[in-house]
């Protein structure tokens, strides 16, 4: 299976219905993404394909043959989004947060000034620790960056 994985060309040997979770994690070696519920639900798992969020753990890899994916280790740690999280101290245990990260980074480039609305309807990933507030504090604080 080919695809591109932040930036570079890759070639894994895998089950075309393997979810890409699991060819990301375990096939890849990239942990910095993460499964919570595995049924598409909590959005742990986000990731970008071809720029657009998407849950890996309910996506067979076959569907990426090709195509471009992004994780949170392709984000580099220098994005205006990830400077903001550490200034507004946005998470708690961090579990969610990947997978948050990502689906801000899709919303920015789709609208570089979000508003509250904006935010509510497209992060819709769970967060247990209720970080929700500070996310949005920060998704704005990035987006004036
Ligand atoms: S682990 Fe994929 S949406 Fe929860
Ligand atoms: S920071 Fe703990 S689940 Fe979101």
């Amino acid at each position: 299976m080919q695809f591109k994985l932040n930036g570079k060309s890759v070639d894994l040997d895998l089950e075309p219905d393997m979810p890409l979770l699991w060819a990301i994690r375990d096939q890849a070696g990239l942990t910095g993404t993460k499964f919570g519920c595995g049924v598409a639900q909590c959005g742990a798992c986000t990731v970008l394909l071809d720029g657009e969020p998407v849950r890996s753990c309910s996506i067979p890899v076959a569907v990426v043959s090709g195509r471009k994916v992004t994780t949170i280790e392709g984000l580099g740690g220098k994005s205006a989004l990830q400077k903001a999280w550490i200034e507004k101290q946005v998470p708690q245990c961090g579990y969610c947060q990947s997978g948050m990260l990502m689906a801000a980074t899709a919303l920015l480039a789709r609208k570089p000034h979000p508003t509250d609305a904006d935010i509510d309807s497209a992060i819709t990933n769970l967060c247990r620790c209720g970080t929700y507030p500070r996310i949005k504090t920060a998704i704005k604080a990035a987006a004036k960056l």
